[in-house]
């Protein structure tokens, strides 16, 4: 392969479905760089292996995804402020000097997505409700709490998981019986468990006590009109569906490694949409 070209690519185990390869190549293209973005499995027990080999082989960065956002921290030389306090890594950057910089762009992903799909919607001394305690619900939580928002509520399954997160960023718990409790006081919703993905069940939550103002968010996008949000439209109220924090995370890293900040258009957003049912 040509030496001139920018090599990046995407980690994980699974990782044939990921999109992020669509994604960047899709701007790649669009923008006329000269680079390239490929998928390769990584075993969880071959992580070290397998980042020394992207390192010899001149990679300017990777994207990381299930089961390595965690362990990837400890081959980081430098972990930025947000990707630290969440304690997952999606992104990382190999420097000429080979050293690799941990970051984590799911938070921003999340908030720019809200931010494009609602531009009404105010984060400021609001109620959140979180669904799930997860990776990616203190990726949400963080964004959400650096966004304005005064008070979240997180209700999960297991609680003791729920309780980390609250201790870890100042949150209230609510047990997972409990979790439409709080619905007068809700400004806006996040469903962060895999329930409502294609394969696995449905995510029971009546919508029926919470305010028509209130906004739905799921970040579940495979299928893009989850039970939650199909309830949201036919009760009429604003939601925001996940493929677009998907979309928008893959901006920073894209700059990053290729030196452009490319846009998040209608086209991209059609095809990755296409890709992912
Ligand atoms: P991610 O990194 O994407 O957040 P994860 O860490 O595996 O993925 O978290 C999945 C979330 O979905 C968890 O909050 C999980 O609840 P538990 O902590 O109790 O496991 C939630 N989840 C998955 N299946 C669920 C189910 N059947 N009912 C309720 N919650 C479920």
């Amino acid at each position: 392969m040509n030496n001139n070209i920018v090599k990046a690519c995407v980690i994980g185990d699974p990782v044939e479905h990921s999109l992020s390869p669509l994604i960047h190549t899709y701007w790649l293209n669009a923008y006329e760089i000269s680079g390239c973005y490929s998928a390769h499995a990584i075993a969880a027990g071959q992580l070290q292996k397998g980042v020394k080999k992207l390192i010899d082989e001149g990679y300017a960065g990777f994207n990381v995804t299930i089961p390595h956002k965690q362990a990837v921290m400890d081959l980081c030389d430098e972990i930025n402020e947000t990707a630290r306090s969440i304690g997952a890594v999606n992104t990382v950057i190999i420097g000429e000097d080979k050293k690799l910089t941990g970051m984590n762009t799911d938070v921003r992903g999340f908030i720019e997505n809200i931010l494009q799909e609602r531009p009404a919607f105010d984060f400021e001394d609001k109620t959140a409700l979180v669904l799930g305690a997860g990776g990616a619900a203190r990726a949400v939580v963080y964004g959400l709490k650096a966004s304005g928002v005064k008070i979240i509520y997180v209700a999960n399954r297991t609680e003791g998981k729920a309780q980390k997160i609250a201790a870890d960023f100042g949150c209230k718990v609510l047990s997972w019986a409990e979790r439409v409790s709080h619905a007068t006081d809700t400004d806006i919703i996040v469903n962060t468990t895999s329930l409502g993905m294609a394969g696995q069940g449905a995510l029971e939550f009546d919508l029926a006590d919470f305010s028509k103002d209130t906004l739905v968010c799921d970040i579940v996008y495979k299928p893009l009109d989850t039970n939650l949000i199909l309830a949201a439209k036919q009760r009429g109220m604003p939601y925001v569906t996940g493929i677009g924090m998907l979309l928008h995370q893959a901006q920073p890293a894209f700059q990053e490694w290729f030196g452009f900040w490319p846009e998040v258009t209608e086209d991209l957003k059609k095809k990755a949409l296409e890709a992912a049912q």
